[in-house]
C-alpha cells in the first residue's frame, strides 16, 4: 500500500501541511525539534489510531487549539483508493471517517492503512518492562487480526470488572459474589490472547532471525521466545490451553483474593530475546539491541505483509545515527525496492548515493515540509 497525499491540520507543530510523498523511500532531514518524528506520528495514528510516542492521544493537538485532524489517500495494491481522516478533540474523543462517511469508531479505520514504526524508545522492547513488550504484540496482531482485536477489547474489560470484584471481596467477602462468571468470561476472551501470541511470535522469531542474520552478516542468531501466563505448550490446542489456564487460576486463587487483583492470565505474558543464545537484554551491546528491535520491526512487516497481501509503510525515526557503516547499508539494501518507507534524520550523510538519487528528499523546517533535489 502506498500513502499518496497526507494532510495535517493544527497536528503538534503544523498548524497546517500538505504533503505528497514518493512510492519508494522519503527522507524527512532537519535539525532537531522541526516536526520530523510528528510526521511519522500522524502516519501512525492513521494506521493504528493511537501514538506512538505518548498514551495521552490529546497532546498531538497543537497547543491552544481544541481539535486536531490527520488526513491522507491510501492506494492499495490492486489500484483502488481510500481517504481516511482521524480528529481529535480535547474531550479525547476519535472520529474517524473513510471515503468522507464517518465511521462508529476509530478502530474502523483499523486496516486501511498498516504502519510499522522504529523509534528510539523502540528499545525499550528489550530493555523495558514486559508490559513494552505486550503492547507490541497487541499493536501488531491488533492491526492483522480483528478477532485478536475484538477479544483484546473484551479480555481487557473482564479483567478490569474481576480486579474490581476482588478488591471488593477482599474487604467484604461474599460465597456468591459472581467470581465464577468472571472467571469463565476471562478464560474464554484469554485463551484466544495466548494462542493468538504463541502463533505470532512463533512466526516472528523465524522472521526476525532471517532479517537479524543479513543486518549482521550472519553473524549473529537472534530467536525470540514467548513466556505465557499460564504456561502452555508450542502444540497446545484450545482445549489443552483452557485447561492449563484454570488450572493456574486455581492455584493462585487464595492468593488472588488476598492481593485483590488477577495474578494469572496473558496480562502477564512475557517475551525474551537471545542473540547467539544469550539473552539480549542483558549482554546484548547497544548497537546488537537496536539491531535486534530493527530485525522485530522488519519481521512484523514481513508478518503484516503474509498475513493482509499488503506491504505496511515503514516508518523509520531516526535509526541511522546508531547503527554502524555496514548495518546501515544493509537495512537500506534490504529496504530498497520494497515498501513506501519514511526516514528522519538531521542529515543526509552516510546515505549512499544510489539511495539518495531515488529517494524523495523533503527539508522539514519549523513546522513546513518542503522537497528538494540534490
Ligand atoms: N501539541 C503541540 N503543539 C505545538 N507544538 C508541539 C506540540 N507537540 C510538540 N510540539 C513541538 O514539536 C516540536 C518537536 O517536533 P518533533 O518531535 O517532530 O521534532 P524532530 O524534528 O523529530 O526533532 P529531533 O531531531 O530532535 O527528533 C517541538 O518543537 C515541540 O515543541
Ligand atoms: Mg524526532
Amino acid at each position: 500500500m502506498l500513502i499518496e497525499e497526507i494532510s495535517l491540520d493544527r497536528f503538534r507543530n503544523y498548524p497546517s501541511l500538505h504533503v505528497e510523498p514518493v512510492p519508494g523511500v522519503n527522507i524527512l532531514v532537519g535539525d532537531n525539534a522541526q516536526g520530523k518524528s510528528n510526521l511519522l506520528e500522524a502516519i501512525y495514528m492513521l494506521a493504528t489510531t493511537k501514538s506512538f510516542r505518548t498514551v495521552r492521544d490529546t497532546e498531538v493537538i497543537q497547543s491552544g487549539q481544541s481539535q486536531s485532524r490527520a488526513s491522507a489517500t491510501v492506494r492499495q495494491s490492486d489500484g483502488s483508493s481510500a481517504r481516511i481522516a482521524l480528529t481529535l478533540g480535547r474531550s479525547e474523543q476519535k472520529h474517524a471517517s473513510i471515503n468522507a462517511a464517518s465511521t462508529e469508531r476509530a478502530v474502523d479505520l483499523l486496516g486501511v492503512l498498516r504502519a510499522v514504526v522504529f523509534a528510539a524508545q523502540d528499545l525499550r522492547l528489550i530493555t523495558g518492562e514486559p508490559s513494552c513488550r505486550r503492547r507490541h504484540m497487541d499493536l501488531a496482531l491488533a492491526q492483522t487480526s480483528l478477532p485478536y482485536l475484538q477479544d483484546l477489547g473484551a479480555y481487557k474489560r473482564i479483567l478490569l470488572q474481576r480486579n474490581k470484584l476482588l478488591k471488593s471481596l477482599r474487604e467484604r467477602w461474599s460465597a456468591n459474589s459472581g467470581l465464577d462468571a468472571w472467571t469463565s468470561q476471562l478464560v474464554r476472551y484469554g485463551i484466544g490472547l495466548l494462542l493468538h501470541r504463541r502463533d505470532f511470535v512463533q512466526e516472528m522469531s523465524e522472521l526476525a532471525g532471517q532479517s537479524h542474520r543479513e543486518l549482521s552478516d550472519g553473524a549473529e542468531d537472534l530467536s525470540v521466545h514467548y513466556h505465557p501466563n499460564p504456561s502452555l505448550q508450542a502444540d497446545d490446542g484450545p482445549e489443552l490451553a483452557k485447561e492449563r489456564y484454570e488450572e493456574a487460576l486455581q492455584r493462585v486463587a487464595e492468593e488472588e483474593l488476598r492481593r485483590g487483583t488477577t495474578l494469572a492470565g496473558p496480562q502477564r505474558d512475557d517475551l525474551r530475546f537471545a542473540i547467539n543464545g544469550l539473552e539480549a537484554r542483558v549482554y546484548g551491546s547497544q548497537g546488537q539491541q537496536r539491531t535486534v528491535v530493527l530485525s522485530i520491526k522488519l519481521a512484523e512487516l514481513d508478518y503484516i505483509e503474509a498475513v493482509s497481501g499488503e506491504e505496511p509503510v515503514l516508518l523509520l525515526d531516526d535509526v541511522m545515527s546508531d547503527l554502524d557503516d555496514q548495518r546501515r547499508r544493509r537495512l537500506l539494501r534490504r529496504l530498497s525496492g520494497r515498501c513506501q518507507t519514511f526516514i528522519t534524520c538531521t542529515n543526509l550523510r552516510g546515505f549512499p548515493d544510489e539511495i539518495l538519487s531515488q529517494a524523495g528528499l523533503f527539508r522539514v523546517e519549523a513546522g513546513r515540509i518542503e522537497r528538494f533535489c540534490l
